[in-house]
């Protein structure tokens, strides 16, 4: 959460900033600000809200080479101008921007900061106060920022700029993603690759406890000890042009409208010179010798591990466990004998299902991470990555990033099935070819979900999506994609729940959307139809080809049982999208939120 982006070379500092930013917004979008650094001297500029208001707030007239800037999400301190980032020391010569929390933030204030006034609510202006504290001590600045680093705890990933130096930007990095792009005679400092991509596609990793001596032509990176680290750059393989809306009006509707390809994507990926489906064969070592596997995850990609317990069940025969990253270790289970975890992340930087990660491995087990983003903290600290494929996801609400989820869930849940010797009559390629054909027939029937939101959704307040098995766990994040985009309180429910409590909430003309894809549910999950509409629920029934009636709302084509998910979200996706649509709302950048999560 939060953006950070640094630049020092030869061009004008401060496009390259805003431009960068934009790119970053995804990370948090409630207040903004850059600080350039020229010959008379630092100079801010914030403002509460989007890049947009930032852009009105610069000067156009100052000009710098160097510069850094931040999109934020706010932890602490109300998203206003005054805890907007960049924040700068008591004296004005050290600016910071920093992306991640400072748990000790209270005790720096009172075991070092106590005559020092400070000017915002937030944990970051501890960072800046502190080196200017060491630097005021005579402590030399590289010292005073290392010497900073080592006393805080918690995550930062921190650009620093001396007013009495234009030739450096200092940089340190713990548990939040931080990125070093390199160019023939400047230097980037960016959270993501995507807002560097227009002046570079060579990039240095940067790895916990480490900083960075930035400069146009040169970049030292050290530990907190002090000693120096060599590191070559990789190739960040993204296009520009991969990250651009298009056409389209909205990031969400583009990523609804990509997911066909990207399933296809997915299963080419995964297929080996005979067309085979085939994992790398630790992974599948690993899955075969696991008597248990534990899935991990936050929000949607929680979402999508549910349907990967089903699907893992159903076909490898392995017992499965599903948790909720911020609760595991709280609530940590009586472990087997020889467990494996997946961890499930879209952006594989969410903080939550990072501190899991870091517990089970400092207890020995072993780790598959299943991302989006080769190279993310969650993908290099597990053992084993299966990428998704999907491309970059921008949209907060995450749509392709999950079905791509479901797809690689199925791919390893056939392939651990396969290694057993189990002959479980599945075409994995064939049935999820057919599964995208079906996705995008479903996309093609956009008016029919504009239709229903209009019938349903323009004037009400809350909304239920029922469903039972694996239909439930897709209304987990119906309700999800709803409430987050549109903010109409919704919920997802198992069918047979109702009657033992939720019942109560159904009044005359509440929505539920109900939802059918498994014969084996369908006399019950009728049943539940029954009951709420007989308590004047306005019931939207949405069911599979084959197990329709004539009353039904929307009929989704058949696909394998185990496939139903990835297309009955499909309406369900679209129904957030024109639900949050026709009420006004900001589809691409819901209030609050943010698409990368690096904070507990
Ligand atoms: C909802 C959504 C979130 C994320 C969650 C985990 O649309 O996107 O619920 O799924 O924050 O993020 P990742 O998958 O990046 O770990």
């Amino acid at each position: 959460m939060c953006g950070i982006v640094g630049y020092i070379g030869y061009q004008d500092a401060k496009e390259i900033l805003l431009k960068g930013l934009e790119k970053l917004e995804y990370r948090g979008y409630d207040s903004a600000g850059i600080a350039l650094l020229n010959e008379a001297g630092t100079h801010v500029f914030k403002e509460k809200g989007r890049i947009a208001a930032l852009r009105n707030e610069v000067d156009p007239q100052v000009t710098a080479t160097m510069g850094i800037g931040h999109t934020r999400w706010a932890t602490h301190g109300v998203p206003s101008r005054r805890n907007a980032h960049p924040h700068q020391s008591g004296n004005g010569r050290f600016t910071i921007v920093h992306n991640g929390v400072i748990e000790n933030f209270q005790e720096i204030k009172r075991d070092y900061l106590q005559d020092v006034y400070f000017s915002s609510d937030t944990d970051t202006e501890v960072i800046v106060q502190l080196v200017e504290k060491f630097s005021d001590n005579g402590i030399p600045v590289e010292e005073a920022f290392r010497k900073s680093l080592t006393v805080l705890k918690g995550s930062y990933a921190i650009t620093l700029m001396d007013v009495k130096d234009r030739e450096t930007i200092y940089v340190g990095k713990n548990k939040s993603p931080l990125l070093i792009g390199v160019g023939g005679n400047f230097h980037v400092i960016a959270s993501d690759a995507m807002a560097a991509l227009q002046l570079t596609n060579q990039f240095v990793e940067l790895m916990d406890e480490e900083m960075v001596i930035v400069q146009s032509h040169s970049k030292t990176i050290k530990n907190l000890s002090g000693a120096q680290i060599e590191r070559e750059p990789f190739t960040v393989k993204l296009d520009a042009s991969d990250i651009e809306k298009g056409p389209y009006p909205h990031y969400m509707l583009k990523e609804i409208d990509e997911q066909p390809s990207v399933i296809r994507n997915v299963v080419s990926k995964y297929q080996d010179r005979n067309g085979e489906i085939a994992i790398d064969s630790n992974i599948r070592e690993a899955m075969k010798g696991s008597d248990r596997i534990y899935i991990i995850g936050c929000g949607t990609s929680f979402h999508a591990g549910l349907v990967g317990k089903q699907l893992l069940e159903k076909m490898a025969d392995v017992p499965v466990e599903v948790h909720v990253a911020s609760e595991f270790l709280y609530n940590r289970p009586i472990l087997s004998g020889k467990p494996l975890f997946i961890m499930i992340s879209q952006s594989g930087e969410t903080a939550d299902s990072r501190g899991v990660l870091v517990e089970i491995k400092k207890l020995g087990y072993r780790a598959l991470t299943i991302t989006n983003v080769a190279g993310s903290t969650l993908s290099r600290e597990a053992d084993y990555t299966l990428l998704t494929h999907a491309g970059p996801e921008i949209a907060v609400a995450s749509t392709k990033a999950y079905t791509a989820q479901l797809a690689v869930l199925t791919i390893l849940a056939y392939d651990c099935a396969k290694a057993k010797g189990m002959d479980i009559g599945f075409d994995p390629v064939g049935e999820l070819s057919l599964a995208a054909n079906a996705m995008e027939i479903m996309i093609n029937r956009k008016e029919k979900m504009e239709e229903i939101v209009w019938s349903y959704l323009s004037a009400t307040r809350n909304c239920f999506f029922i469903g039972r098995s694996v239909d439930y766990f897709v209304c987990l994040e119906g309700a999800l994609k709803l409430k987050e985009i549109s903010y109409i309180q919704a919920e997802g429910f198992a069918g047979g729940e109702l009657k033992h409590g939720t019942i109560a909430l159904i009044e005359e003309g509440t929505p539920v959307v109900a939802l059918l894809t498994q014969a084996s549910i369908a006399g019950n999950i009728r049943s539940n139809v029954q009951e709420v509409m007989a308590r004047g629920a306005s019931v939207c029934m949405i069911s599979m080809e084959g197990l329709e009636e004539s009353s039904d709302r929307l009929v989704i084509p058949k696909v394998h049982e185990y496939l139903a998910p990835l297309v009955s979200v499909i309406p369900l996706q679209l129904i957030a999208y024109y639900a949050a649509l026709f009420r006004g709302c900001d589809v691409d950048k819901p209030r609050n939120l943010a698409k990368s999560v690096t904070v507990e």
